[in-house]
């Protein structure tokens, strides 16, 4: 361990805007509104509201309390409680590592169609299929993706060579303010429109004829994906918290957040979707193709797509941050690398990683396993199995291994009037999350 003084976030609305940052990403706005219109709209979402109070919040308590109580990386806040639990943090690095394989792939799309946008070469397409064609051949050349993944990953990593301090919370407080804006401005332009009632219709009337059991299953993996949970970016986040931020206030504030820009998200793109007259789709093909294609029908077309392409580089900015800090500081802590040397080996391994990744839709197609291509075994592996196991881990980890007395202490912030909450966190830990998260990894492998 290195014996310099530890950094922490500046208080309680750094400690919130931060973590909202790691939590807010690309699956708020690509997949959530998909998910939510295929599932019953309104009814969906009072099962995602029921996955954050009894899953969401539960695990994000527990990784909050793991990280703040060691005050250390992920993997030895786990080594300190248990030796034997260890494995639990080298998973959660090796999920952020292989998710952050693609996830730098996708940010680096958004770069180009946001320089796209300004520079009107996207407003010159004329037709969907236009579209289409144009994301199909730019997704599959070898050097435009890969060298925008790698600028995404060199802006990420200027950042987090600059600090917690100076890099990650000052980079936040600028962004997500930002991101806000521009998300709401964006969301009113698309309550303008003509289909506005029609795509509110569809996001938010209860329509519980489309409620599957599934959908419940949606609503939890969605809810895990969405607050970043099972990666080691909350436990590294909340190792940097102060000894009096309150747990359960920013564990709520942060679920609040994430899904208001969820929400508002849905509240652009169906309006819009619906204007157009399209069937909603979810992923690349909706913010790539569908989205650039009906701007182009709208006034201004060059100004929303390059505000909407701008939101999706925030987020997935934040993000990408989020996932690159745990390893970095592992590295840094456990290594006893300096931070600049921790984060340059970081870089360097993602850089390889990433430009596999990358190639791996044009040139190196053919490499597959499992029948996959590089870039979905990595979506495939760490949403399907890393990030369940992670979570159901963690889960038992903090509801039977770690000391009852940790959590409360951590939990109750020096107010001793938490019991309650103390006891039914400890409940959904123990025998709720885990049975849940089992449905979860089964279903994910059609054995449900
Ligand atoms: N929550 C992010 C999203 O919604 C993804 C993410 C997962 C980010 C894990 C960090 C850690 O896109």
């Amino acid at each position: 361990m290195t014996s310099e003084k530890r950094s922490t976030f500046g208080g309680k609305l750094a400690a919130v805007l931060v973590t909202a940052g790691g939590s807010v990403g690309l699956g708020n706005i690509w997949r959530f509104p998909y998910v939510t219109g295929e599932n019953g709209g309104g009814a969906f979402l009072l099962v995602y509201c029921a996955c954050l109070l009894l899953l969401g919040i539960p695990v994000m308590l527990a990784e909050f309390s793991i990280g703040r109580n060691a005050r250390s990386n992920a993997v030895e806040a786990y080594r300190r409680v248990s030796g034997r639990w260890s494995w639990v943090g080298y998973l959660a690095l090796a999920a952020s590592f292989l998710i952050l394989g693609f996830y730098f792939v996708v940010s680096g799309w958004t770069t180009a169609y946001f320089v796209r946008s300004v520079t009107g070469e996207l407003a010159a397409l004329d037709s969907a299929e236009a579209y289409r064609t144009a994301f199909e051949s730019f997704k599959a050349s070898p050097w435009q993706p890969l060298l925008c993944a790698l600028f995404f990953l060199w802006i990420t990593h200027a950042i987090i060579v600059k600090g917690v301090e100076k890099g990650i919370e000052r980079s936040a407080k600028v962004m997500m303010p930002l991101l806000f804006a521009v998300l709401i401005a964006l969301t009113v332009r698309g309550l303008l429109m003509p289909g506005a009632a029609e795509g509110l219709k569809f996001l938010f009337m209860p329509d519980f004829s489309n409620l599957t059991p599934r959908s419940f299953l949606v609503a939890m993996g969605q809810a895990f994906f969405s607050l970043s949970l099972g990666f080691g970016a909350m436990i590294t986040y909340s190792s940097y918290f102060k000894p009096d931020t309150d747990l359960v206030g920013t564990a709520v504030e942060v679920s609040v957040i994430d899904t208001l820009v969820a929400v508002l998200a849905s509240m652009l793109i169906f309006p819009t979707v619906f204007t157009a007259g399209i069937a909603p789709e979810s992923g690349p093909s909706l913010v790539f193709i569908t989205l650039p294609a009906i701007f182009n029908t709208m006034p201004w077309p060059m100004v929303w797509s390059a505000c909407f392409f701008l939101l999706l580089g925030l987020a997935a900015l934040t993000s990408t941050i989020s996932l690159h800090e745990p390893i970095t500081l592992y590295l840094h802590e456990q290594k006893r690398m300096s931070r600049l040397t921790a984060a340059r080996v970081t870089t360097a391994g993602l850089a390889v990683l990433v430009t596999l990744t990358s190639l791996s839709l044009g040139v190196l197609n053919g490499w597959k396993m499992a029948g996959m291509n590089l870039f979905d075994l990595l979506d495939f592996s760490t949403t399907n199995i890393l990030l369940p196991v992670s979570a159901l881990a963690t889960s038992i980890f903090a509801g039977w291994v770690l000391d009852r007395k940790v959590l409360q202490r951590q939990l109750a912030n020096g107010c001793s009037q938490r019991t309650g909450i103390l006891n039914v966190t400890v409940f959904l830990l123990r025998w709720i999350c885990p049975v849940l998260l089992l449905c979860i990894f089964f279903d994910n492998f059609g054995l449900l």
